[in-house]
């Protein structure tokens, strides 16, 4: 059995193949990065157009990779939201025409499902936990913090996902963008914020909003304290003379910045997951790819928790198709109606 996942909600051009084991047989990534890095965040009309580009060589790729035949598909599964109308009708409409042409069955995905099935996806250095087979005896914390959502969702089954909390307003990965652009940091700014508070001497806390008696989340608030100390530390607006600002102050603003929205999220997280009764917690998405926050909660949580390796953390086809292997024996089937489900939080990376 073998399943081909179609990834194209947001920048990232991405086809995997698993097995029937949820074995990664190929996980091919062609992104986007460095053509929306010099707009400062995702251009979506740029997006769907290298899409369409992209998407073919990066399929034939993953078939090469993979070591298989385009006959030796069983099912092909695709991203239809949430994510940007433009990007998901590429990768979607090429699904349906590769599923017809070799006459297997199409089935859709939901990019938070698959972000959450990432970790549920087998490579040759990573095996996943224990707990992680309890799926449906006990439920699951699962945290997924990525550019466009920042979700508290219970896994209480295959495929049985209940939202218990989610962010008001900016998603984590949203605020990272954001906060870098005022920091003059490049897009994506997760990874720029976390390299350079590797280099913070000192740090000067920001606020925290615990949003408490609820699960959810809020980091616009937190956005703003960074815009309000960044100005009064005169390091934004950026000087016109070109002249860059002083590191330290960068490092250390920086610094504050991802504490304060680990120390909220590894909180939250550990409290309701106990307080549910969850056998264990799962980090995904792409700001699981931050190694502090993936640290931290390791180290807060009493639960046991797994983290899927970087590639399969942001945006990748691998872990569509693995959470398509698990719609697919669901029962879950699509046909050519199948729509996109468009995100309008996703592609607005530039606004501060
Ligand atoms: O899941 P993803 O690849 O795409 C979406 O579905 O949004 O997540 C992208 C987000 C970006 O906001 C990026 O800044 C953030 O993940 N990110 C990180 C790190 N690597 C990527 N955030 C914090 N630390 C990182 N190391
Ligand atoms: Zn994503």
């Amino acid at each position: 059995m073998n399943v081909l996942g179609i990834e194209t909600s947001c920048d990232e051009t991405s086809v995997g193949v698993v097995d029937g084991d949820g074995r990664v047989l190929a996980n091919v990534v062609a992104t986007q990065v460095d053509i929306h890095a010099r707009y400062g965040g995702i251009v979506p009309e740029v997006a769907s157009r290298q899409h369409v580009l992209d998407i073919r060589p990066v399929c034939e790729q993953a078939i090469v990779e993979a070591g298989i035949d385009w006959a030796d598909l069983d099912v092909v599964s695709a991203t239809h939201g949430p994510g940007l109308a433009g990007s998901l009708i590429v990768g979607l409409n090429f699904a349906k025409g590769l599923a017809g042409a070799l006459g297997v069955p199409l089935v859709g995905v939901n990019h938070m499902d698959g972000h959450v099935y990432g970790a549920w996806a087998r490579t040759v250095d990573h095996e996943t936990h224990e707990f992680q087979e309890l799926v449906g005896e006990k439920a699951i914390m699962c945290l997924v913090v990525s550019g466009g959502h920042t979700e508290l969702v219970l896994l209480e089954g295959h495929g049985k996902f209940r939202l218990i909390g989610e962010t008001r307003d900016d998603a984590a990965g949203e605020a990272f963008d954001k906060a870098a652009r005022v920091l003059g940091l490049r897009y994506p700014g997760g990874p720029e914020i976390q390299r350079v508070a590797e280099g913070a001497a000192y740090t000067e806390p920001l606020p925290r909003a615990w949003m408490r008696g609820s699960d959810n989340f809020s980091f616009s608030g937190l956005k703003t304290a960074v815009l309000n100390r960044a100005r009064s530390l005169g390091i934004y607006p950026p000087d016109p003379s070109g002249e860059s600002a002083d590191p330290e102050v960068v490092a250390s603003l920086a610094k504050a910045f991802q504490d304060s929205v680990i120390d909220v999220l590894v909180t939250k997280t550990v409290a309701a997951a106990q307080r549910e009764g969850c056998a264990g917690i799962v980090l995904v998405g792409g700001v699981a790819a931050n190694r502090p926050l993936r640290e931290n909660l390791v180290e807060k949580s009493p639960l046991p928790v797994a983290i899927p390796p970087f590639e399969l953390c942001t945006d990748n086809g691998a872990m569509i198709a693995m959470s398509g292997l698990v719609n697919y024996r669901n029962g879950r089937r699509d046909d050519w109606d199948l729509d996109v489900i468009p995100s309008l939080r996703i592609g607005t990376s530039s606004l501060v």
